[in-house]
């Protein structure tokens, strides 16, 4: 089915899991999409998708690309930043740099973008800006704790970017996927200090294989790329969505309701943290 309202959207991380779903379901709609990878011969790709070559972690490759959208198509109505990835491994045993490397992804890649497709939207005075958090933008999860921190400061930087343009005519909003079954699990990089040496080697190793398993029975990415074309075609979406399995979805919610101390010993006992 075609969609009346024609967008330019640009995704970035199109070329796997949740964002190549996304792109392929938003084109096939009818939309203009400019879907971005850091290894793509640019042009037009499969699926009906321009390929533009970018990597987040890279201010002059962000610029790069959105400039070459502009030239090319005039405008962007619609970014979604959804490139990203995680690292596995306890708080005490990442490194700074391991940390700061994730961050120059899931964090500053995001602002990039968003610095270079702002002011185009604020010049038209119209645009969408969507962002993919994560479940672990909500809460803490054990040894994903740098990975959920990103996806902390993604949800603190959009919530108060929403109101910084909502006079501008431009929304902001946050999807919180729970688990989905994409590459995410095979690029998830590792602590190198979480290997033999690591206080919390068995615990980590036990939640790990819980985390993997999560994530390999996680819904579709479909069911991502559905709510994003949702959020896409919605004229007033709101500042937060979440998808994925329904006890994931209710994890969210229970959260705000619990105290803090049953909520993390659920947690814990599905990580398998308490088992000797
Ligand atoms: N899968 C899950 O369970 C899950 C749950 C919650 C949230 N999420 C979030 O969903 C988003 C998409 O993840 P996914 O599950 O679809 O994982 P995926 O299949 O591994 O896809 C990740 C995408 O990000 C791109 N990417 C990674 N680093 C990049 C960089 N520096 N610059 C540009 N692109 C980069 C990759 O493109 P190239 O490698 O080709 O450049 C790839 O297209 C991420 O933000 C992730 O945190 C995933």
């Amino acid at each position: 089915m075609s969609n009346t309202c024609n967008r330019i959207v640009l995704i970035t991380g199109a070329t796997s899991g949740i964002g190549a779903a996304a792109a392929k379901r938003l084109a096939q709609r009818g939309h203009t999409i400019y879907g971005t990878g850091r290894h793509v011969q640019e042009g037009p790709g499969s699926d009906g998708v321009r390929l533009v070559r970018m990597d987040v972690d890279d201010t002059a490759s962000v610029d790069r690309g959105v400039a070459s959208i502009l030239g090319h198509a005039g405008r962007i109505d619609t970014v979604i930043n959804n490139a990203g990835w995680g690292i596995g491994g306890a708080v005490e045993d990442t490194s700074v740099e391991e940390a700061l490397a994730l961050f120059q992804t899931n964090v500053f890649g995001v602002l990039r973008v968003c610095r270079a497709v702002l002011p185009g939207m604020r010049a038209r005075g119209a645009g969408a800006v969507i962002t993919v958090s994560s479940l672990g933008g909500l809460m803490g999860l054990p040894f994903q704790g740098l990975y959920a921190a990103s996806k902390f400061a993604v949800e603190g930087l959009m919530e108060s970017l929403a109101m910084e343009v909502r006079g501008n005519g431009i929304r902001v909003t946050l999807i919180e996927p729970g688990d989905v079954a994409t590459g995410f699990t095979s690029a998830r990089r590792m602590a190198a200090g979480s290997g033999e040496g690591s206080a919390y080697r068995a615990p980590f190793l036990r939640a790990l294989r819980q985390i993997e398993s999560d994530e390999g029975s996680g819904v579709p990415a479909g069911d991502a790329a559905r709510a994003i074309v949702r959020l896409v075609e919605d004229p007033s979406p709101p500042l937060r969505t979440t998808v994925g399995k329904p006890d994931q979805r209710l994890a969210g919610i229970l959260q705000g309701l619990l105290p803090d101390g049953v909520f993390q010993r659920i947690l814990a006992s599905h990580y398998q943290l308490d088992k000797r």
